[in-house]
């Protein structure tokens, strides 16, 4: 499989490692508007985001991958490419642990040492980061970030884009709304508010909007 890599920016390096260590992908195209000409590097193409239309149209079996780690840019840019769904791929590292009965959608990426268990259904463009566990019958939607360590136990439900930091653990049940940020540490033993930031243990919503980055 060959793969065009957008974004490149520090969450890109490590999806750069997924794909190494999967071993049956190629990267042909590495692309960021921080390049303002296309040029070639050791057989991989470099260059500005539309340069994607035309790999699209040349390399019909190319895949592409949005490899930004912040939910709403990485939202803007799918959308601004406009491709159809069969044009991303699913990233899976080899040691993350995947159930046969889980779903996960194109554009998302499951990294090194995560668990997605079994029933559990993931959106597209979604980011399971390294040693996440989204445990059995949770629902994730598009655009939502899980970081590193976070828990999600069973029967958590994550709404379009939300954002659960680092090490943070959601109770059986919960629902974390659109576009929310739990901060990085929170225990999350109620439903949290779209568009909220919540923190602390247990986690109350600090701010009626969303603050934070990534
Ligand atoms: C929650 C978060 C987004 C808030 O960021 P912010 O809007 O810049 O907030 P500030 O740093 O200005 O802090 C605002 C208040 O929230 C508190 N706070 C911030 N993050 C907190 C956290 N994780 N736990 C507890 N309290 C926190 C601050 O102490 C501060 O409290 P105060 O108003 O009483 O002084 C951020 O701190 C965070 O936890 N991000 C997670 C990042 C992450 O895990 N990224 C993974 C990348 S792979």
């Amino acid at each position: 499989m060959k793969i065009a890599i957008i974004g490149q920016g520090g969450h890109s390096k490590v999806v750069r490692d997924v794909i190494k260590a999967m071993g049956n992908a190629e990267i042909v195209g590495c692309l960021d508007d921080k390049f303002n000409a296309e040029f070639f590097h050791e057989q991989i193409l470099y260059g500005p985001v539309d340069a994607s239309q035309r790999i699209a149209e040349e390399f019909p079996e190319v895949k592409f991958f949005v490899a930004v780690g912040n939910n709403k840019v990485r939202m803007q840019i799918v959308k601004r490419l406009g491709f159809p769904e069969e044009f991303y791929t699913t990233l899976i590292h080899p040691t993350a642990q995947v159930s046969e009965y889980s779903k996960i959608g194109p554009g998302s990426v499951v990294m090194p040492c995560a668990v997605v268990n079994s029933d559990s259904l993931l959106g597209t463009h979604v980011i399971i980061n390294t040693s996440a566990v989204v445990e059995h019958d949770s629902k994730i939607e598009d655009f939502v970030h899980i970081s590193p360590t976070a828990t999600l136990t069973g029967n958590v439900t994550v709404r379009e884009g939300a954002h659960v930091g680092a090490s943070a653990t959601v109770i059986p049940g919960m629902e974390i709304g659109k576009w929310a940020m739990v901060g990085a540490g929170a225990t999350v033993i109620h439903h949290i508010p779209a568009n909220s930031t919540a923190v602390g243990v247990p986690a109350i919503v600090k701010m009626k909007e969303v603050t934070g980055g990534v």
